[in-house]
């Protein structure tokens, strides 16, 4: 009775550590090694930072610190809205962002937190010819404006990563590791990452994976056949496949569909007997080991005689077999004499097959196939060289997203992840919805097109998703709910923040008058502000927004009254009030509210109108 006591409580305590570990390793699976926790790891998440002892199983390359401190830092910079490039701004929920992807994911942070269902990158492959962009530990966000910039003064400053280069894999894995981090914070608890690579950083790529996901949340190294003909100019072997490392956010969660059937398996079913039961198909009735419930002989109709093999049982006892004969489930050939199989009913099998991981461009494209695609929607042109096929990422979503789910992809190149999110909607009516990012990279040649000119890999993205839009459109016109279709996007770029920035220590009384007459930045208009705060607050970028004049004020609902926003000067009581009758009229859960500072007419109306937000249940007032 006493042991059974002492057990008891052992069990327990065991069961707690574990469950703490669990949640350990869901929060921060980085922290874990072959050998356990590592302390001084779990400090960096916390932002102490302690000299790498290199005693522990690890993988460390030069800046390893350094790329982990900036995927922890915040970003300066903000996303402005772009109208004129965007479709359908008022209706979708699909997003285009211009920008280093490093910058857009810290600005996306806090909006996106734990709502992206997958992740699909394709990240420079590191071949040398590739362009890898080359964070700035001083200042990111100047170093990519100046880059920009350079691309439209000087030309192509938009250098690829030789291999000459005596930091070829550390620039690539710094470069990587840090959007990396980011990225997984985004996932939901069922999301995944999948991310296309080759045999070049293909190791690389899944230590620093094993060590941002979790080596236990490793789902799949993916084969994609990426060509269809040898090359016989190839040195040893001709390279033929891609990989694509599927990472779950936690595999406990993770949920991956089945591939339809084909008709190649289902016409792999007949009906020898004519079963009323339909087609089937004959399986195996020995398993590969012994089991003593498995050790009997079985006589056929016509009289013969089998015993498992040596080693060998039947993989169901006697009992069980006398039933499946008794209900016609066990086929012994034509004759009645052959070593009796199982029959599989095709009504019975699942609804589908579990998919294999090596897939075959005769299933997903090939590099070829993806190029023409890419073609066909460009009049013939060949304007970007490196996109993957559309059929490769739609099966992607099609096995890991359901209905209103969101993909990201933030090297997103031609676009070809919308187009598949586009394509994959298009047959099953769902609502899946896309952010893709991209950096306005330079491309060789500036074209011309009927409706504009590319200069950079943005506008092809743009323009791609617009045109395949219409073309999925056109292409179902005919078919039930395709009106619903949201072919549209709105477009965001990065740039430095609207608010100005306050430096005591070099500047004058004059730029402290002019900052509080107006804090924000010149060139900058409302709707900038506003996404900026949205960002800075959390709120997703499609929310609705809505406007209002107030006493002669502009004020702006966000989400339905989660948030509201008036950027005017010269507030007063009666704008404060219109607010608090707006707020009743939407009833909101929770809300809060921003000014401008120094908006308030003057400190007395400050202080009755905290008051009255106050006495209306609005506890939250800010101001920018
Ligand atoms: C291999 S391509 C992706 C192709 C894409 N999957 C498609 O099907 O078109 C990689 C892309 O990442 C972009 N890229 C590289 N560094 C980036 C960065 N820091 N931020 C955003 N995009 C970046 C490159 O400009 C390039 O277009």
């Amino acid at each position: 009775m006493e042991n059974l006591e002492i057990k008891k409580l052992d069990g327990l305590s065991m069961d707690v550590v574990a469950e703490n570990k669990k949640k350990l390793m869901e929060l921060f699976p980085e922290v874990f090694t072959e050998e356990g926790i590592i302390l001084d790891k779990l400090k960096t998440v916390f932002g102490e930072y302690v000299e790498d002892k290199d005693d522990y199983y690890n993988f460390t390359w030069n800046g390893k610190e350094r790329a982990l401190r900036l995927s922890q830092a915040q970003s300066t910079g903000t996303l402005r809205p772009c109208k004129e490039e965007s479709k359908n701004w008022d209706t979708t929920q699909n997003l285009y962002i211009e920008g280093d992807n490093l910058e857009v994911l810290m600005l996306l942070r806090k909006s996106y937190h734990g709502k992206i269902k997958i992740i699909y990158i394709d990240p420079p492959y590191n071949t040398g010819k590739d362009f890898v962009y080359k964070d700035s530990y001083k200042d990111n966000l100047k170093n990519y404006l100046e880059l920009t910039k350079q691309v439209d003064e000087e030309g192509n400053k938009w250098s690829t990563n030789s291999d000459q280069n005596g930091r070829y894999h550390t620039d690539w894995l710094n470069m990587m590791y840090a959007r990396l981090r980011i990225a997984r914070e985004l996932l939901n608890k069922n999301g995944s990452i999948f991310i296309s690579i080759d045999d070049n950083e293909v190791s690389n790529l899944k230590k620093i994976c094993d060590e941002i996901f979790g080596e236990d949340n490793f789902v799949a190294n993916l084969v994609w056949e990426k060509k269809f003909a040898p090359q016989n100019d190839a040195k040893w072997f001709s390279e033929n496949h891609d990989h694509i490392l599927c990472y779950a956010k936690s595999k406990d969660y993770l949920d991956i569909k089945l591939l339809p059937r084909t008709d190649e398996m289902n016409n792999r079913y007949k009906n020898y007997d004519n079963d009323p039961r339909g087609l089937w198909t004959s399986d195996n009735l020995l398993r590969k080991d012994e089991q003593k419930s498995g050790l009997y002989t079985i006589t056929t109709p016509n009289g013969s005689k089998y015993d498992p093999p040596s080693g060998r049982s039947w993989r169901v006892s006697q009992e069980k077999y006398n039933e499946m004969v008794l209900d016609n489930r066990i086929w012994f050939g034509s004759e009645g004499g052959n070593v009796p199989r199982i029959k599989r009913f095709l009504s019975e099998v699942q609804d589908g097959v579990k998919s294999q991981t090596i897939w075959k461009f005769g299933d997903v494209g090939h590099n070829q196939e993806a190029s023409q695609e890419l073609r066909k929607l460009f009049s013939g042109e060949s304007y970007f060289d490196t996109p993957k096929p559309v059929r490769l990422i739609e099966r992607i979503c099609y096995l890991s997203t359901e209905e209103g789910d969101l993909i990201l992809d933030f090297f997103s190149g031609s676009a070809t992840a919308a187009h598949s999110v586009l394509s994959l909607n298009s047959k099953d009516c769902k609502k899946r919805k896309f952010i893709m990012v991209q950096i306005p990279e330079k491309v060789e040649k500036i074209r011309t097109l009927s409706d504009g000119a590319f200069s950079n890999i943005c506008d092809i993205g743009k323009e791609r998703i617009r045109r395949a839009g219409d073309k999925l459109l056109e292409e179902n016109k005919d078919k039930e709910g395709i009106e619903n279709l949201d072919i549209g996007f709105k477009v965001f770029k990065l740039d430095s923040s609207n608010i100005k920035k306050w430096d005591a220590n070099n500047q004058s009384l004059e730029d402290y008058l002019s900052y509080m007459v107006d804090n924000f930045v010149e060139g900058r208009n409302e709707e900038d502000v506003l996404y900026e705060i949205m960002l800075k607050y959390g709120i997703d970028l499609t929310a609705p927004i809505e406007s209002r004049s107030i006493a002669g004020k502009n004020v702006y609902s966000i989400g339905f009254g989660a948030l509201f926003v008036c950027l005017d000067m010269e507030i007063t009581i009666d704008v404060v009030e219109g607010i608090v009758a707006y707020k009743d009229e939407l009833e909101p859960a929770r809300t809060s509210i921003i000014f401008r500072d120094n908006g308030f007419k003057d400190s007395t109306v400050k202080t009755n109108a905290l008051q009255i937000l106050r006495t209306n249940d609005i506890e939250e007032v800010m101001s920018i």
